[in-house]
């Protein structure tokens, strides 16, 4: 009998799609749709879905899939998520081999550092990851020279940039799933909150002054949120309360 394991792009096995959702289904339940077409966004430029086959007597199955997306401001570093090994085969080292495979394709590509987070760090701590500060995790290397820029337009740098103003920039279809909270003044009032505007129905409500609300809370000090606007990542399976971040530089 002959076993290897091999780790191959999703972008370039589109037959082991199905198999990754239901293995990520298995474990985080979503619609298997949209599990199918996060999925299918897998490319070069990431996010970077990576499968982990078995293959015995040349039958091959699927036993482990994870991501990998860009880090903002660390053009050598990745960020691993939705790290999974198919239940039956768990234990026998292939989490292991997963990211070790997964990290020496990658630092062929020039990349030196991973990144994670976990509530469980002891798998990754024996497969020689540490304990480091939050990073911010971008989808993509679109993404990432989208959000440098911006942080640079609101930063006032120069820049010959046609994008530097950063309207322009978040106006850009990359930047749009930034989740951005609107200034208050153009935010739409749902039905609950427009029983105290005045400009609903100037007839029916009384003139109520709207108190200015009270100035944002200062930026949390440990770096967790490093740019100025931050991105939450829809496509992300952290499922657990992630409450540990871990590094390992190659
Ligand atoms: C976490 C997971 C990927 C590990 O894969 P695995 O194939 O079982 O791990 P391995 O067999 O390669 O284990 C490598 C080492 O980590 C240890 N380890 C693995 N899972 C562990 C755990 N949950 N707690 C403590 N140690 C663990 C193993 O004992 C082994 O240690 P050793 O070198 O001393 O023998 C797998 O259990 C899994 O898919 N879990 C469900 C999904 C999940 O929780 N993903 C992580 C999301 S943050």
């Amino acid at each position: 009998m002959t076993k290897s394991y091999d780790i191959f792009a999703l972008h370039q096995r589109l037959d082991l799609i199905d198999g990754c959702a239901k293995l990520l289904n298995a474990e985080w339940k979503r619609s298997y749709d949209m599990r199918v077409s996060k999925l299918k966004r897998s490319n070069k430029d990431f996010p970077y879905h990576i499968a982990l086959t078995e293959t015995v007597d040349e039958n091959e199955k699927l036993v482990g899939h994870l991501r990998l997306t860009k880090v903002l401001g660390e053009p050598d570093s990745l960020y691993m998520s939705s790290v999974i090994i198919t239940e039956c085969s768990r234990g026998m080292g292939l989490g292991r081999k997963l990211l070790n495979l997964t990290e020496e394709l990658m630092n062929t590509r020039g990349f030196e550092c991973f990144y994670l987070r976990t509530d469980s760090p002891e798998f990754y701590t024996k497969c020689g990851y540490d304990f480091c500060d939050p990073i911010q995790e971008v989808l993509s290397t679109a993404m990432e020279n989208k959000m440098m820029l911006l942080q640079s337009a609101m930063r006032g740098d120069r820049s010959d940039s046609i994008d530097s103003d950063p309207a322009d920039i978040l106006n850009n279809s990359e930047t749009k799933d930034l989740e951005v909270e609107p200034p208050l003044a153009d935010k739409k009032l749902s039905a609950e909150e427009c029983n105290n505007d005045k400009d609903c129905n100037p007839s029916e409500q009384p003139p109520i002054e709207i108190p200015i609300p009270p100035p944002p809370p200062p930026p949390p000090p440990c770096g967790a949120c490093k740019p100025m606007i931050c991105y939450t990542d829809p496509d992300s399976d952290n499922e657990c309360d992630c409450n540990f971040w871990l590094r390992k530089h190659l």
